[in-house]
């Protein structure tokens, strides 16, 4: 998966292997003149190589504590430590830089360019870093055929079905080599079968070395990850 030369994610990035990939440290987030208190002493720590499900409630604070994780916005208090660097208050433009190339988004609603066939879509992130057409289009052609999508590079979103959709959305949030995988409510939007298959890509990413976070409220989903947390009310507890 995503191998160069048969050597694995997991052997080429194994100088990172079980460091402290995202710290976050009483983290707080509050919105707006209400001051809704999103998030409450949030404090957390991934691995790389972790495979960690965030479940909670409707306005539990999962997709605000994803934001903030994502570097989609910042926090209100505390500390964020990415790969050891303080993210915390970094300025919009160095916040979306960094974005760019250390995080890999996966939304519910897929968010792919209509307009763009499956190929381009998931050579998206590479044009963005200015990656010549003739390495980006290869590149984007593995990873479909990684996620199991070597036949459909030329259909349009329109003309896949929802768990193809989603696979192309997780082949275009690989495509830059991110250092984690931010997942939101993946599955929500797919049925039983295709939601199956998602896991079972989810599974294999992890299992090849890539760090996967997925926000969830499908308990099953859940499940299927290492290690579990919970988030009710803004606070976050991990399940042992
Ligand atoms: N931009 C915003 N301005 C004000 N309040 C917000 C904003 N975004 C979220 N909230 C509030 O923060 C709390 C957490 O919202 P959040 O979207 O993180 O929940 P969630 O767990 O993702 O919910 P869902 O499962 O419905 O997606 C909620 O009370 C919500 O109303
Ligand atoms: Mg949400």
């Amino acid at each position: 998966m995503i191998r160069r030369l048969g050597v694995s994610y997991r052997e080429e990035n194994s100088e990172f292997w079980g460091e402290g990939l995202i710290i976050l440290e009483n983290i707080c987030k509050i919105y707006g003149r209400n001051r809704v208190e999103a998030l409450r002493d949030v404090s957390l720590r991934v691995c790389k190589g972790d495979y960690l499900s965030i479940t909670g409630a409707s306005g539990s604070g999962k997709t605000t504590l994803m934001h903030i994780l994502g570097l989609l916005d910042t926090p209100s208090a505390g500390r964020y430590l990415l790969d050891g660097r303080d993210v915390s208050s970094l300025r919009a433009d160095a916040r979306a830089r960094l974005r760019g190339e250390a995080i890999g988004f996966v939304f519910q609603s897929f968010r792919l360019l209509q307009d763009l066939n499956a190929l381009e879509n998931a050579a998206l992130p590479l044009a963005f870093q200015g990656v010549p057409v003739g390495m980006r289009l290869p590149r984007a052609r593995a990873l479909l055929a990684e996620v199991g999508l070597a036949g459909r590079a030329m259909h349009r979103p329109c003309e896949l079905s929802g768990g193809q959709q989603q696979r192309v959305a997780i082949a275009r949030a690989l495509a830059a080599g991110p250092r984690v995988l931010l997942a939101d409510e993946p599955t929500a939007g797919l049925d039983p079968a295709a939601s199956r298959d998602i896991l079972a890509l989810f599974d294999r990413l992890h299992a090849d070395g890539h760090t996967i976070i997925l926000i969830t409220h499908d308990p099953a989903a859940a499940a299927r990850a290492a290690r579990r947390a919970v988030i009710h009310a803004g606070q976050l507890k991990e399940a042992f």
